[in-house]
């Protein structure tokens, strides 16, 4: 067994690799919210993260990376295609994100993704010490923790879902349904954002109990919150993620973001009022929803072009997964139609960009922005959204927040919109856009008292002492 007492393992390190149009390397933050919200806890507790590197074909050996020791894990072009590619972005984020598109289920992809999650369960087993805790992120490795468990019974396994946990009537479609619930029961912990996602988890592992697989029965009795397994008990629970708020908090007051965000202004040709949108470029977040209600406001002379703009930040992602190839051209499409309809030269209504934008710029946007749209038709939490409100430092601006997000839960204050019902939309918008001063500054104070109190610190201590109870090497890690 290896060294570390507490290890992480995802589909991602929380770094890319990078090739440079010259041919060299060089290591490039990853995109996406559980990249964000886990960097921070394993820089505090010097532990390993075991990941693939981003990029096909490369032999890494364990690297220090900002105190992080990294584990590289191989994926041939193929397995990028079929585990990656597929399995994990065709078939289970769809499936997972209520089918907003069709799944594809494909035997071959599957095959590619048990044999991708052995890699990972056997590249954590070498990076482990005896006893060690480890943790599982995401849809990406639902097999790992059976898998870990068998090589490795000395572990405590804790899993957490960084995306929805579908219906049971949805989940029921997949193919290898009873292999994917067998694989998560392998952890001893397993969290979900929502008490409904825990909720549909124990309903399928109750109902899949007893179901003959290839491999035998798994022989699950459940009850509320726990899942016998056997001799073991698997615990179940909702731990709603979050970010370093006191962070970013501190960034937004910063001098240097607070005259970026007026020059923003300035460069955006000084408008009353400045919407933004921030997302990976993702058929979930609802970009078209807030597109085309903006096309409506406008058309039905709502809202005045020259007085309210838009700016649309886009980080690329899954780029050659077809319905992201498609959702890229609808979107392109739609900013260029409203542009054409309602702009002026030089004065673009709908500002749209399609990159990864640094840290400290992001924040900015954040700062200088009157409302944000945040308009998901399904999002596990959407860390967005909590990031606007802590860099809200000056209680300004209005968050319009999806009611299909897991955030929706937590920051009740925003003005909560139905994203399938454009109506209800575009008068939220229209709320947020008028709202009065000393309503606002209300609305945002209650927002940030709790995306401030319940920070991802809060988040990684009380799943982590959870999974420690009953567990000496938990125990001894917090
Ligand atoms: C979501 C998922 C993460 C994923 C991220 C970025 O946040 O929950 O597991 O890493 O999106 O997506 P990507 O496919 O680029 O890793």
């Amino acid at each position: 067994s290896g060294a570390s007492e507490f290890v992480v393992v995802a589909n991602r390190l929380p770094v890319d690799l990078e090739t440079l149009p010259d041919g060299s390397t060089r290591w490039k933050r990853s995109p996406g919210g559980l990249v964000t919200a886990l960097e921070p806890i394993l820089r505090g507790k010097s532990g390993a993260w075991v990941g693939w590197p981003g990029v096909a074909d490369t032999d890494l050996g364990p690297i220090v990376e900002d105190g992080i020791e990294l584990h590289p894990v191989r994926l041939s072009a193929k397995e990028v295609a079929d585990y990656y590619e597929g399995f994990s972005n065709a078939t289970l984020w769809p499936l997972y994100h209520d089918v907003i598109v069709k799944p594809v289920y494909d035997r071959t992809w599957w095959d590619a993704y048990v044999e991708v999650n052995r890699r990972f369960a056997e590249a954590t087993s070498k990076a482990a010490a005896h006893g060690a805790t480890v943790w599982i992120q995401d849809y990406q490795l639902q097999l790992v923790p059976k898998m870990l468990r068998m090589l490795r019974p000395d572990l405590t396994i804790g899993f957490f879902l960084h995306i929805p946990f579908p219906p049971v009537e949805l989940f029921m479609q997949m193919p290898w349904r009873t292999e994917i619930v067998e694989g998560l029961l392998g952890a001893d912990l397993i969290g979900f954002h929502l008490p409904g996602g825990a909720q549909n988890f124990l309903y399928l592992a109750r109902r899949l109990a007893g179901q003959p697989t290839s491999r035998g029965n798994v022989g699950v009795r459940s009850k509320l919150g726990v899942v016998q397994v056997g001799f073991r008990n698997v615990r179940v629970g909702a731990f709603p993620i979050s970010i370093d708020s006191g962070k970013l908090d501190e960034l937004a007051r910063t001098k240097s973001v607070r005259d970026r965000a007026k020059q923003l202004r300035k460069e955006l040709g000084n408008p009353q009022r400045i919407m933004l949108g921030v997302d990976r470029l993702d058929y979930t977040k609802g970009i078209d929803v807030r597109l085309n209600a903006i096309r409506e406001l406008l058309e039905e002379g709502r809202i005045d072009p020259a007085e309210n703009i838009m700016v649309q930040l886009a980080t690329p992602s899954r780029e050659r997964v077809e319905s992201y190839v498609q959702m890229r051209g609808d979107i392109e499409k739609q900013v260029g139609r409203i542009n054409g309809e309602f702009g002026q030269v030089g004065r673009p209504v709908v500002h749209y960009l399609h990159r990864a934008i640094p840290r400290e710029e992001l924040t900015a946007f954040f700062v200088a922005a009157d409302v944000m749209l945040v308009t998901p038709l399904r999002d596990g939490m959407n860390l967005v959204a909590k990031e606007y409100v802590a860099c809200r430092t000056d209680l300004g601006g209005a968050l319009v927040l999806s009611e299909f997000t897991g955030a929706a839960a937590e920051l009740r204050q925003a003005y909560l919109t139905n994203p399938h019902d454009l109506e209800d939309v575009k008068d939220s918008m229209v709320e947020a856009l008028t709202q009065d001063r000393e309503a606002g500054r209300r609305r945002m104070r209650g927002l940030r008292r709790q995306v401030l109190a319940h920070d991802v610190d809060r988040w990684a201590k009380s799943f982590l002492s959870a999974l420690a109870r009953d567990s000496v090497a938990g125990a001894a890690l917090l």
